[in-house]
């Protein structure tokens, strides 16, 4: 494992580290206590320091079952969760210093942690990042000795860009990946300038970078990669990276061929991301044991060539870039 700097939290966290959404089993399909618990002692067992969890992940399952695993453990691990995705409806009017604050307490309490290490804002309606006095609450928190850190989890690169204007955002969360290059172009280089780490989600586009997936994968009523592949339930930006399915899947045929040996495209896809020094670490979600020791097998790999590299590119250029580039 390699371990890099998260930005001005100076917290040295696992490049390759644990998305836990679906760490109590597949989308959509009930949350199983004894595989989240494989999947995270798993992660800490092969040098992986950093978990991303939410309050509203499996309604609290998930942030449970990490609070669980992490104070069994003797090593120091960094969790960081995340607020806001509780209120309902999910407004502006509705985000209150109040409200957000009894949701990091209950995220406390789920978690029996004293102290979250990294509290993110859960991708909020544009219109709180002009809100300092939302900001203004997680400097009272950490005087309180709650959170240690505030960052954010975006949809978009201008929300990313707005919200690092506030001195207290010390990380921001972004899907960054093959099919999603955007962030490299600006932001990377706004957030060097101010010390904010990068926290990379969604990196196999939901799985669909794996190359594992075909026209007849049949994904369950309740999982995202069902139902929200037009946003009907959040960003569809988060769906498959927003890319329509079929067009995905005729992009990761032409991956293949870059790699004709390998069956599955995951590490690759994580080297691709881990090129970029800016990325402080890459959170890819697993829904079992194997998938924590797919994403590591990117170690055992030659690096990327420079010809795949541009291959990679080349592909996003030519199938992606026009359908999605301006989006996000
Ligand atoms: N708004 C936000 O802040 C937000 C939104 C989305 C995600 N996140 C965070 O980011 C994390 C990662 O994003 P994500 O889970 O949406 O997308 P992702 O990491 O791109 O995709 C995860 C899915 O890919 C499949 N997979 C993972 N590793 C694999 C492997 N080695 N081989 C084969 N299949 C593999 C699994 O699908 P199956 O389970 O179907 O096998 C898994 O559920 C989440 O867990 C969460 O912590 C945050």
């Amino acid at each position: 494992m390699n371990y890099r700097t998260l930005g001005k939290t100076n917290f040295k966290i696992s490049e390759l580290s644990l998305g836990t959404w679906q760490v109590g089993g597949k989308w959509g399909s009930g949350f199983s206590d004894e595989n989240a618990e494989e999947i995270l002692h798993t992660a800490i067992d092969s040098g992986i320091n950093f978990i991303d969890t939410a309050d509203v992940y499996e309604n609290g399952m998930s942030e449970s079952a990490v609070g669980r695993v992490v104070r069994s453990r003797s090593e120091r691990i960094y969790v960081a969760s995340k607020c806001g995705r509780f209120i309902n409806p999910h407004i502006n009017e509705n985000y209150q210093p109040k409200v957000l604050r009894q949701y990091v307490e209950d995220s406390l309490r789920r978690t029996g942690l004293e102290c979250l290490d990294l509290i993110q804002l859960h991708c909020p309606p544009r219109e709180v990042y002009y809100r300092p006095e939302i900001f203004e609450l997680f400097e009272r928190l950490k005087e309180e000795g709650k959170i240690l850190h505030l960052g954010v989890s975006v949809e978009k690169v201008e929300d990313a860009l707005k919200a690092i204007e506030f001195d207290n955002v010390t990380t921001v969360q972004i899907i960054f990946n093959v099919f999603r290059q955007r962030p490299a172009e600006l932001f990377f280089q706004e957030a060097a300038k101010r010390n904010v780490g990068i926290i990379v989600r969604v990196p196999l586009a939901s799985g669909l970078l794996t190359g594992l997936y075909h026209k007849n994968t049949a994904f369950g009523k309740d999982d995202h990669r069902f139902f929200n592949r037009e946003g009907a339930g959040f960003d569809k930006g988060e769906t498959f990276s927003g890319i329509p399915y079929e067009l995905g899947l005729t992009a990761v045929e032409e991956l293949k061929a870059l790699f004709p040996n390998e069956k599955n495209l995951a590490p690759r896809a994580l080297q691709w991301i881990l090129q970029f020094p800016a990325v402080s670490c890459i959170i890819p979600g697993a829904s079992k044991v194997e998938h924590v020791h797919s994403n590591l097998s990117t170690y055992d790999l030659p690096d990327l060539s420079a010809d795949q590299i541009e291959g990679m590119n080349t592909i996003y250029e030519k199938y992606i870039k026009k359908e999605v580039h301006h989006l996000w």
